[in-house]
């Protein structure tokens, strides 16, 4: 199989290129990314001359240049490009627009066009908006973004039901909860604390830290969207979570007791506007039809993923000080000259 993988230079997309490669050796994968600020080679460093992942530099907007992918032997598309970071998208939503809407509908004519047989929509729990203090999202739950990036990813998703209805396009969606393990962007709160925790700088808690999220381990999502890609149903919507919800203040300070780090270092700041209270997913449809579950408890990939950002301090300090930025350029920099000593 050969598969058509975007935003795979980011975080949950490069933990995905390497499932992938490590579980279907027959495998080849085209890896589309813009390489935003999101998006670092360095996360695939460790699969660098590996032929059966090309990477190709380019926007999911830009109609030329996915043709020509799509256009080789691309048999399924699995759409990981995105804006994904909700503070942002309050400072300015003009980027989410683009690339999550307008990003996806030109996937999905593409796609058409090519008569590709499979299309996976990675979207997230955050369309269905927040929730009390009990229940949890099904698929059933009507949407209601909080966020323009919820808003985005919603409408997104709202396309590609429609592209099924209409065209029977074979699309699939997944909305997972938060993840969380290795190459994640530290503007998102795990990283981020267990960066600033390293440094012995004040870990910002918005509000009053009893906002939940439902974890997930990066291992576990990308084991469901492989689910829902060979043996999902199309036009269906997936939720994938952790069943692992927990109070940002609670992750702050686990972060801190594995760091042994005081819990001086926990700092009040001003809340997100409009901050979603809480998010907790039923899974009980792809546990149930796809035979899949999370396999990583909290406890246990908290401390492992803490130890893999200690143990990659250099990548953390590349990320922070944005010298990951220039990766791309040295490398195809070298590249080149190799090339022209020939
Ligand atoms: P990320 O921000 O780490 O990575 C996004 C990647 O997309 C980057 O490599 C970036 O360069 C690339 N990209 C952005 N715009 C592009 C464009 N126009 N063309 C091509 N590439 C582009 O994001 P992530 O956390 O890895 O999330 C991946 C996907 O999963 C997103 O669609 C997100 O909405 C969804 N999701 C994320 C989470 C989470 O907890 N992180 C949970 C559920 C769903
Ligand atoms: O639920 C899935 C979503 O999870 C994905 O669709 C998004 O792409 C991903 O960014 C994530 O969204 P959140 O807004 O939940 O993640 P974030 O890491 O930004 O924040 C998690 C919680 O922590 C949230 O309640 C806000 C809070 N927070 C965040 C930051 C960055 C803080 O208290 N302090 C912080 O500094």
């Amino acid at each position: 199989m050969r598969l058509l993988i975007t935003g795979g230079a980011g975080f949950i997309g490069s933990n995905f290129v390497r499932y992938i490669l490590k579980k279907y050796p027959g495998y080849g994968i085209v890896n589309l990314d813009k390489l935003t600020y999101a998006g670092n080679l360095e996360n695939l460093a460790d699969i660098e001359g590996d032929s059966r992942h090309e990477f190709v530099h380019g926007d999911i907007c830009d109609p030329d240049c996915v043709h020509k992918l799509m256009s080789g032997s691309v048999d399924a598309v699995v759409n990981f490009a995105a804006e994904s970071h909700v503070d942002r998208s309050i400072l300015d939503s003009s980027e989410f627009v683009r690339t999550n809407i307008e990003g996806t509908r030109n996937l999905l004519d593409i796609s058409r066009r090519n008569k590709i047989g499979r299309y996976i929509q990675i979207s997230t729990d955050e369309v269905y908006g927040s929730l009390g203090d009990s229940g949890a999202f099904t698929e059933e739950t009507p949407i209601a973004p909080n966020s323009p990036y919820s808003a985005s990813k919603a409408a997104a998703d709202l396309l590609v039901r429609s592209y099924c209805h209409t065209h029977g396009f074979p699309a699939v969606i997944t909305r997972c909860s938060n993840n969380y393990g290795p190459c994640q962007f530290p503007e998102k709160l795990i990283p981020l604390l267990v960066s600033n925790a390293m440094s012995d700088i004040p870990l910002p808690i918005y509000g009053d830290g009893m906002n939940v999220r439902d974890w997930i381990h990066v291992e576990d999502h990308c084991a469901a969207i492989d689910a829902v890609l060979h043996r999902g149903e199309t036009g269906e919507v997936y939720n994938v979570g952790g069943r692992q919800e927990i109070p940002n203040i609670e992750v702050a300070r686990r972060i801190l007791a594995a760091l042994g780090k005081s819990e001086s270092l926990l700092t009040y700041v001003e809340d997100r506007p409009g901050h979603d209270r809480r998010y907790a997913i039923d899974s009980t449809k792809i546990e149930t039809e796809l035979d899949w579950k999370p396999r990583i408890t909290f406890a246990a990939g908290l401390p492992e993923t803490i130890a893999w950002y200690r143990r990659n301090a250099s990548w953390m300090e590349r990320v922070r000080s944005g010298a990951y930025l220039k990766y791309y350029d040295d490398m195809y920099g070298r590249r080149k000259q190799t090339l022209s000593a020939r």
